[in-house]
C-alpha cells in the first residue's frame, strides 16, 4: 500500500477530518491517504470517550483506504493495526501487548488507542478510517488515565514523523498477510494480554475472573472461567480490569 501523507498543525480530530474530505478524494485499495496533526481540539476515543494529548508530543494520525475484507471479517483490520503498533514499539525495544479490543498496553498501562470507522454499503466496506493515538514524548499523564508513553518507558525522545513512517511500514507488512487469516489470528493471540491466566473482568452486572480463549474475525471475545464455562462478549459488553 502507498501512503500519501499530510501534516496539519491543528485539527478537531484526524478521523473527523478524513470523514469530511472523503467525498473529495478517491478511496482506493492500493493507496491510503494519511493525515497527522500536532493537536486535536476534539480528539475522539472509543464510544463517547475523548482522546487527550499534549500539543506536539504524541502521534495523532488517521488514514483512509478501501480494505480487502468483507464487513463480517472487519475485526481483522484492528488485528493488523494492533500488530503494527506492537512491532513499531518492539523496534524501539518496548515490549507491548494488546488489550482487546483496541488498546495497546505497556506494563499494564495504556500507550496507544485505535479508533476504526468503516463505511459499509450493502455487503462491502467502501472505506475504512483507522485512527491511532500513540503516546510518544509526553512525560506526565493524569494518574486516573493509567497511561504511559514511549518516553516514560525509555527516557528517550522520538521524532514523531519517524515514528509515523515506521508505523505505516509495519502496517504494510501485516496488511500483506490479509489473505492469511490463520497467521494473523495466531500472532494476534500471542500478543494479546490475558491469554496466559485468569484476570478480572467486569460485565454489565458482574465481576468475574476469566482467561481469554479466542477473539474471532467479528471481534467477539471468548472467555473461560475457572469452572470451564465459556462466555462470549461483543465490544463494550465486558471490560478487563487492570
Ligand atoms: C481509544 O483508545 O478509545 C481510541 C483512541 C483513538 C485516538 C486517535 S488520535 C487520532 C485519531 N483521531 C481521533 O479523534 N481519534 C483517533
Amino acid at each position: 500500500m502507498l501512503f500519501e501523507i499530510t501534516h496539519l498543525d491543528e485539527l478537531d480530530s484526524t478521523n473527523e477530518y478524513l470523514k469530511r474530505i472523503e467525498s473529495n478524494i478517491a478511496v482506493e485499495e492500493q493507496k491510503a491517504y494519511v493525515v497527522y496533526t500536532d493537536y486535536q481540539t476534539n480528539g475522539r476515543g472509543a464510544g463517547t470517550n475523548k482522546w487527550f494529548s499534549n500539543k506536539g508530543e504524541n502521534l495523532l494520525c488517521s488514514f483512509i483506504f478501501k480494505p480487502k475484507v468483507s464487513p463480517n471479517e472487519q475485526f481483522i483490520i484492528s488485528k493488523i493495526t494492533s500488530l503494527a503498533l506492537i512491532d513499531l514499539l518492539a523496534h524501539f525495544n518496548i515490549k507491548a501487548s494488546i488489550k482487546w479490543p483496541n488498546d495497546i498496553l505497556v506494563n499494564k498501562k495504556k500507550i496507544a488507542g485505535i479508533l476504526i470507522e468503516n463505511s459499509i454499503v450493502a455487503t462491502q466496506i467502501i472505506s475504512c478510517i483507522i485512527g491511532v493515538g500513540l503516546n510518544v514524548n509526553q512525560a506526565f499523564f493524569d494518574p486516573v488515565l493509567n497511561a504511559t508513553s514511549m518516553h516514560c518507558q525509555t527516557k528517550q525522545n522520538y521524532n514523531i514523523r519517524n515514528v509515523l513512517d515506521i508505523f505505516l511500514n509495519k502496517f504494510n507488512t501485516w496488511y500483506s498477510y490479509i489473505e492469511h487469516k490463520n497467521i494473523l489470528n495466531s500472532v494476534y493471540f500471542k500478543n494479546l494480554f490475558g491469554t496466559d491466566g485468569f484476570y478480572q473482568y467486569k460485565s454489565k452486572n458482574d465481576f468475574f475472573e476469566a482467561k481469554i480463549v479466542d477473539v474471532d474475525e467479528q471481534g467477539t471475545l471468548k472467555l473461560r472461567d475457572e469452572n470451564n464455562n465459556e462466555f462470549e462478549f461483543k465490544f463494550k459488553e465486558v471490560e478487563l480490569i487492570i
